[in-house]
């Protein structure tokens, strides 16, 4: 028995389509996502169709009334989806059809859905864009509370994971806030630039009724109508935009949270995670996993694979639509979705973790890690060139390493042995604290520096 053709597109067909096809055609499983999308823009478009004379006002209006109901019905979850309805625009057009009659046939006038589904996915981006400025907008005041407490708690910096500098830790926390900004401003770009309604360009080449693609524009929050209806059906820019900056963020994100899990392990004891953010194991009970940390950052993994398979997806697709960019959503939610509870997780666990200030300042004093102090005295107060300072300095360095001890531990006789110019002063820039107190140049990790990006940064984000 052959099953019947489509309702919505099946005038020209006999029999309707194989099970298989039916499975690998449909993607009501998942833009049923987009159901809220598709009922705003679908009451844009009858309202618009309304205005300009093209739909009555008594259709129009059972179409909104009709639209509203179906709207309860998947926000209470009595909605029945059909697979052998394909996708959201036609799920719902076909309940439109049981509820109205029909007037529900004249909704799809002067519309496709090509623009239908480049409209509702928008939407739905655009709406991402902005739960993931909210989210990241937490996590950056998460950092800016950590480093806050720890304006001058001293640790060291690393270059290539070796001990460099001492720095603070609010300095360091307060690198994730520049981070985040970046990103933040980065889906606000992004925003900006696909706030703009492809609604009205119709199957690809616009439509010869009356239509006001300024009015459908407006009432959906868009700056203005797309301005050529062949883009506005083959554009997913706005979809790779969101996971070009989803996945520099989630990179960022996986950064900090590798930092977490080395400073939580027992050799460095540079911070504890609570009980809320730690796991044990089930066969070494002394164990406390950061998992969550590992979760965050292994995300980056689906994150950027969401962005490469969407540009494979559209690289070498001629225009306009094709049923190859179905393919965009499921990318995008999944990203959407991880990218979100990543930051959750980063928030919760920024907000709880305690930094060991001791073990931070005791592994700051290692590594020699003021020799750079003690090169810049020999060029302040004795005059020496950098580049032999930095010779005099490796010396004293190869000496100390040579007896066991740090540069502090050095004798001022010790000292002259390499140099004999250097005073006993150059004791006070040997200390960590000093080191960091030092460091003034804007935008550096002395204490002072960082309580003032503090402030900027709070006066910025209000
Ligand atoms: N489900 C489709 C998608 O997600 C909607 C657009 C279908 N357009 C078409 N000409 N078949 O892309």
């Amino acid at each position: 028995m052959t099953k019947s053709s489509n309702a919505m597109w099946g005038g020209r067909f006999a029999a309707g389509p194989d099970a298989i096809m039916e499975a690998i055609n449909a993607s009501i499983g998942f833009d049923q996502r987009l159901a809220a999308q598709d009922i705003a823009g679908s009451r844009a478009h009858a309202a618009m169709l309304a205005a300009t004379g093209i739909l009555t006002s008594k259709d129009a209006e059972a179409i909104r009334e009709g639209l509203l109901t179906i709207l309860s019905e998947i926000e209470t979850g009595k909605f029945q989806f059909s697979t052998a309805l394909e996708d959201i625009h036609m799920n719902v057009e076909a309940r439109l059809k049981d509820l109205i009659g029909e007037p529900a046939g004249r909704l799809h006038t002067a519309r496709s859905r090509n623009d239908q589904v480049a409209v509702d996915f928008r939407l739905w981006v655009r709406d991402q864009c902005d739960a993931v400025d909210g989210a990241i907008k937490a996590l950056m005041l998460a950092l800016i509370g950590q480093a806050e407490a720890g304006v001058d708690w001293v640790m060291p910096g690393f270059t290539h994971l070796q001990v460099a500098q001492p720095v603070t830790w609010g300095h360091h926390m307060m690198a994730y806030v520049e981070m985040f900004a970046r990103d933040r401003s980065r889906f606000a770009d992004a925003r900006a630039r696909m706030n703009e309604s492809p609604l009205g360009a119709a199957a690809l080449a616009g439509t010869s009724f009356p239509i006001d693609r300024h009015m459908t524009a407006a009432t959906l929050g868009f700056d203005r109508p797309t301005a050529n209806s062949l883009d506005s059906v083959s554009d997913r820019d706005f979809a790779l935009e969101f996971l070009a900056a989803s996945s520099i963020c989630a990179m960022h994100l996986s950064r900090f949270a590798e930092e977490l899990v080395i400073w939580s392990s027992a050799q460095f004891r540079f911070v504890r995670m609570s009980d809320k953010w730690s796991t044990g194991s089930s066969i070494m009970p002394q164990k406390r996993n950061p998992d969550a940390a590992e979760l965050i950052r292994a995300k980056i993994g689906r994150i950027f694979g969401a962005n490469v398979a969407l540009m494979t997806v559209m690289k070498g697709l001629p225009l306009t639509y094709s049923k190859d960019m179905q393919e965009d959503k499921e990318q995008v939610f999944d990203a959407a979705d991880n990218l979100m509870l990543a930051l959750a997780a980063m928030t919760g666990m920024v907000g709880d973790m305690t930094a060991q200030v001791d073990n931070l300042r005791a592994a700051a004093a290692t590594g020699f890690s003021t020799a750079t102090d003690l090169a810049d005295w020999l060029v302040r107060e004795l005059g020496l060139p950098f580049r032999e300072a930095h010779h005099v300095t490796g010396a004293l360095v190869a000496m100390a390493e040579a007896k066991g001890c740090d540069l502090p531990d050095l004798t001022l006789d010790n000292m002259r042995a390499v140099h004999k110019d250097i005073r006993a002063e150059v004791f006070d820039v040997l200390g960590v604290g000093n080191s960091v107190a030092s460091r003034v140049s804007f935008g550096g990790t002395a204490p002072a520096q960082v309580r003032a990006r503090i402030a900027d940064w709070k006066e910025r984000l209000g």
